[in-house]
């Protein structure tokens, strides 16, 4: 999710740049960078940090010339630093590459640039780009450009430029957004509307293998094979607000709608080529380690931890080893017992939740290997984790979070895949069966994303009502607990997630004529039972709305008020589906009470203090 902006005409193209990064600050990253055709040729300034750590720099030594292009990172492959920031350049520092996404088979080209006489600086994917480009050209920037994209797999959008041709600029779009802007005697590329909407409201959208040639005066468009194509132009009429948000009302409402994105970049580079095996090249754990293990423990907070009761699921069922779920800021205070062969699995979307911080210390003082799970490459819990799996949700901005908690579900099941891969828990056949389910995912989040009238109508329902109750097992007793925080936390709704069966044990004293009970009944081994505790609280009137497959809509609706049917997967894979309504539902109920979504009240992003 870094932002990428690029500028050919007469303005002072540092300033274009610096503006139209700012513009992408919303987006949240860790460091930025420009490079800009001076007359001394190719320049390149950049920081680690804030744009004001780049603005400084470039105090007093201004790059002027007429064409450049800009970068703002959220780090996946390599430490957020100076070095790692893009632009990137090549050995004879003539070529120069911004990058959003991920080059699945870097490394692979890397060793090969290097046994060529390459020479490396950074620890990103980019810079093979730069170094590809170079190696490919012939006096052609666009042909080196196919060429180089010829040897990539991956997501990538890219702005290149070359001293050879000062007159160029080069954007391409394979799976990651890239839109071009035309102006008069100028024209612009940016990774989002924001970063241009300043100077042009007019733009073509590139789709994916699509590239564009910029000069001031000209955009010729075609696609990555060179066939030349025409596009209409599109005008834009977003405020710049609307602009930053993707044109949807709220932050959290544009993060529900990355999920598919989300979860495809989570499992990118992460599933080997046969489509069938998870590969985790990030990890130090070793085969040893791995086999050693005899316990795990997980930590987190909130919306974390809900997502690691999921991964507990997951391992437990794929890898049977014990695993126990401990929020944070209770793990300390409970004497837990870990050994070498302990390994305890941090998960945080920022990395710097204070509780987690506090518990990943002690457990490693106390000997475990610490593996973290977290949004943010350079946090500090993934800089002293002994290991980390990076979700690639991208930065998440609205506080509920969503595309954060979806994608730690990705990880976790990747890494239990991969624990039973190196156990020899599941059979090759059965990990290859997960892993097709998992690559349905994004499609099936898709398909409900397309239609979310019924759900709106049934949160505007219970946006009337102070409480509420969500019943589930198993499974749909982690994602009713997910459900119900984020219901909580914006629309300020009292709610309680219940494991279904437990109902009956004190909290059915609650239920009411009318009261709201939203029961998860996708667990298929445990239906039945599930289906006897709805008949407990339909035999006191509540008002009940069940989430479930549609083979069981039509038996359902005769305890139930209404039911909403999700696509079906692998019961295991099912909360990476089921809590997508909730999250709507939690968005929609919001809205309809006049509440701030995206900054709730009472709540931040991090918490920085236990
Ligand atoms: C805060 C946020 C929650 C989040 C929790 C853990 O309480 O408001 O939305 O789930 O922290 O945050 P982390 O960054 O560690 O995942």
């Amino acid at each position: 999710m870094c932002g990428i902006v690029g500028y050919i005409g007469k303005k002072d193209t540092q300033a274009v740049l610096i503006e139209g990064l700012k513009k992408l600050e919303y987006r949240g990253y860790d460091s930025a960078g420009i490079a800009v055709f001076t007359n001394q040729g190719l320049q390149i300034a950049k920081a680690q940090g804030r744009l004001a750590n780049l603005e400084s720099k470039l105090e007093g030594t201004p790059l002027v010339g007429s064409a450049g292009i800009g970068h703002t990172r959220w780090a996946t492959h390599g430490k957020p630093s100076d070095v790692n920031s893009h632009p990137h350049t090549d050995n004879s520092h003539k070529f120069s590459v911004v990058h959003n996404g991920i080059v699945e088979n870097y490394l692979e080209l890397k060793d090969e640039l290097i046994s060529q006489g390459h020479h490396f600086v950074s620890e990103t994917d980019t810079e093979v780009i730069s170094h590809l480009i170079a190696r490919e050209y012939d006096g052609d920037i666009v042909k080196a450009v196919q060429k180089a994209i010829g040897y990539m797999r991956g997501a990538f959008a890219l702005g290149v430029l070359t001293e050879y041709e000062p007159d160029k600029l080069v954007a391409v779009r394979q799976a990651s957004p890239l839109i071009i802007g035309i102006g008069e005697g100028e024209n612009f590329i940016g990774s989002d509307i924001p970063a241009i909407l300043q100077y042009t409201r007019k733009v073509y959208i590139l789709n994916d293998g699509e590239m564009a040639v910029l000069t001031q005066d000209s955009v010729e468009l075609m696609t990555i094979e060179g066939n030349f194509i025409s596009r209409e132009m599109i005008h834009v009429d977003w405020d710049a607000v609307t602009a930053e948000k993707g044109g949807f009302e709220h932050f959290m409402l544009k993060e529900i709608h990355e999920q598919p994105k989300a979860y495809r970049d989570t499992m990118r580079g992460r599933i080997d080529e046969s489509g069938k095996k998870v590969v985790l090249p990030e990890l130090k754990l070793t085969a040893d380690q791995i086999k050693n293990i005899r316990n795990i423990q997980i930590i987190a907070c909130g919306t974390a931890y809900h997502a690691g009761l999921v991964g507990r699921s997951a391992i437990e069922s794929l890898v049977r080893i014990p695993v126990e779920t401990d929020v944070a800021s209770e793990y300390r205070y409970r004497s837990p017992i870990v050994t070498p062969e302990t390994l305890v699995i941090v998960v945080s979307q920022s990395g710097e939740t204070a509780d987690t911080l506090a518990a990943m210390r002690e457990a490693k003082a106390n000997g475990a290997h610490v593996l973290a799970i977290t949004n943010v490459v350079g946090s500090s819990i993934a800089r002293d984790a002994d290991d980390v799996i990076v979700t690639l949700a991208g930065p998440e901005i609205a506080v509920a979070s969503t595309k954060a908690y979806t994608s730690q579900l990705i990880a976790f099941y990747l890494l239990a895949l991969y624990l039973a891969e190196v156990r020899g828990t599941q059979t090759p056949e059965a990990v290859a069966q997960i892993v097709a389910a998992m690559q349905a995912l994004p499609e099936q989040v898709e398909s409900m994303l397309a239609k979310p009238d019924a759900i709106k109508a049934y949160a505007e329902h219970i946006s009337k009502h102070e409480h509420l109750f969500f019943i589930g097992r198993g499974l749909d007793y982690a994602v009713a607990q997910e459900g119900s925080l984020k219901l909580k936390e914006i629309s300020y709704i009292h709610s309680e997630a219940y494991a279904a069966g437990e109902l009956k044990h004190g909290t059915l004293a609650l239920i009411e004529e009318g009261i709201p009970v939203i029961a998860l009944a996708t667990q298929e081994a445990v239906l039945e039972k599930t289906v006897s505790n709805i008949k407990e609280v339909n035999a006191r009137g509540a008002d009940i709305m069940a989430i479930t497959h549609e083979e069981n809509v039509a038996g359902l609706l005769k305890s139930v008020d209404q039911a909403f049917a999700i696509p079906k997967t692998l019961p295991l894979l099912t909360p990476a589906l089921s809590v997508v309504p909730l999250q709507l539902l939690s968005y929609y109920a919001s809205l309809a009470r006049g509440n701030d979504v995206d900054k709730p009240r009472n709540l931040a992003k991090s918490v920085t203090v236990e």
